[in-house]
């Protein structure tokens, strides 16, 4: 059963994704009296190119920083996924006839388990709990896996013109979502994480570092829960490795456009992979990759479909901007794209 503390730290997750949605929401509804509103929302939205010449330009800092974001969401995500992953194998290990596709596959097909979007531990069995520790060290890890290739990306990858910028209020928020989209994977379960990191510290401490033991890593115990990943698990990992892969190329397409430094400052129509179809393949992939971590929770966590939400109500929003941006700025645009969702938007 949860305490009232660990209820009070799941709803306010869930009422910070919910605040900073709500905005983007509003701002989407095509009416004239909220058109101030739309450009004010736009202004802490965008960035780089579609910031330019705008009157916003005051309180912004420069686009390039955008891998503090992955710094802080390499930082935070390795200590979630190291303490996570330690307090799998020591408080919640999985004998080889309890792992994921025992309850997850046949709980969730038939409906059973009458956790769906609810988060007291009282309706789960402690072979359910150990599964739902599990699935949050196999969220950690994709997550990891997204956070570091977009750190090396934002340093090795994208060649940020010196002019492009970033709304302040817009930099926090990224700082607040690598911090927070890490966290909401493991919400449910992070008191306990932090209880049992805590007792591990207290303990290194009270034996002090000559007299401990030297940890004992059991590999088949903390890794033989992933390989029997379940249903929910292996698409949604196989949607996330598709998201993941294509917005590697994107951006790589996007690095290449600016071949030399006297084109720092230039803009160019891209080409191939998904900017066939859309204009910001990239933030489509994002989304794509996002709903890989929805499925692979799952599916019943409210957390994760709030955070899913946002990434989805931000990148629609810079993406239909992106979408006016190249149609003013090229004559000659692809007029086959759409701004984000082929064929929709
Ligand atoms: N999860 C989330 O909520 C979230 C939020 C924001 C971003 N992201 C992800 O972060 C990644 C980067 O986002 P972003 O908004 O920084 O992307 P972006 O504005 O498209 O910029 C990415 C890089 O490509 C350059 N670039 C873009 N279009 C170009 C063109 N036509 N010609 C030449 N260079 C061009 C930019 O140059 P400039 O420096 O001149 O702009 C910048 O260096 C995306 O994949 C996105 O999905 C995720």
């Amino acid at each position: 059963m949860k305490t009232s503390m660990e209820l009070a730290i799941v709803w306010l997750v869930r009422a910070a994704w919910i605040a900073a949605t709500l905005p983007i929401v509003i701002a989407f509804i095509p009416s004239s009296k909220l058109r101030s509103f739309h450009q004010l929302v736009l202004g802490f939205v965008g960035r780089g190119k579609i910031l330019q010449h705008s009157s916003s330009q005051k309180l912004t800092v420069p686009q390039r920083f955008f891998a503090h974001f992955y710094v802080i969401g390499v930082a935070c995500t390795t200590l979630l996924l190291a303490t996570t992953w330690m307090f799998a194998c020591k408080v919640a290990p999985l004998s080889s006839s309890e792992e994921f596709q025992l309850s997850d596959i046949a709980s969730r097909l038939t409906g059973g388990g009458s956790h769906v979007f609810s988060f007291h531990k009282s309706h789960l069995t402690p072979v359910e709990h150990r599964l739902e520790v599990w699935r949050a060290v196999f969220l950690l890890i994709l997550m990891e896996t997204q956070v570091v290739r977009r750190l090396i990306e934002s340093i090795y990858v994208f060649k940020y013109s010196p002019s492009a910028r970033m709304n302040i209020l817009g930099y926090l928020v990224g700082i607040c979502f690598y911090t927070g989209a890490p966290f909401s994977l493991c919400v449910n379960i992070a008191p306990e994480v932090a209880r049992f990191a805590g007792n591990q510290v207290a303990e290194f401490i009270a034996n002090g570092k000559g007299h401990s033991s030297s940890p004992e890593v059991d590999l088949v115990l903390s890794i033989s829960p992933l390989m029997k990943l379940g249903l929910c698990q292996l698409i949604g990992g196989a949607v996330f490795l598709w998201g993941w892969l294509h917005q590697r190329r994107c951006h790589a397409i996007l690095g290449s456009l600016r071949e030399s430094p006297r084109q720092a400052n230039e803009y160019i129509i891209p080409h191939g992979d998904w900017f066939e179809m859309v204009s910001s393949p990239h933030y489509l992939a994002e989304i794509v990759l996002y709903a890989g971590l929805v499925i692979a929770s799952g599916g019943t966590d409210i957390t994760i479909w709030l955070l899913f939400s946002f990434v989805v109500g931000n990148l629609t929003m810079a993406a239909g901007e992106t979408h006016r941006w190249y149609l003013r700025k090229f004559e000659n645009y692809p007029a086959n794209r759409s701004a984000i969702f082929p064929y929709v938007y």
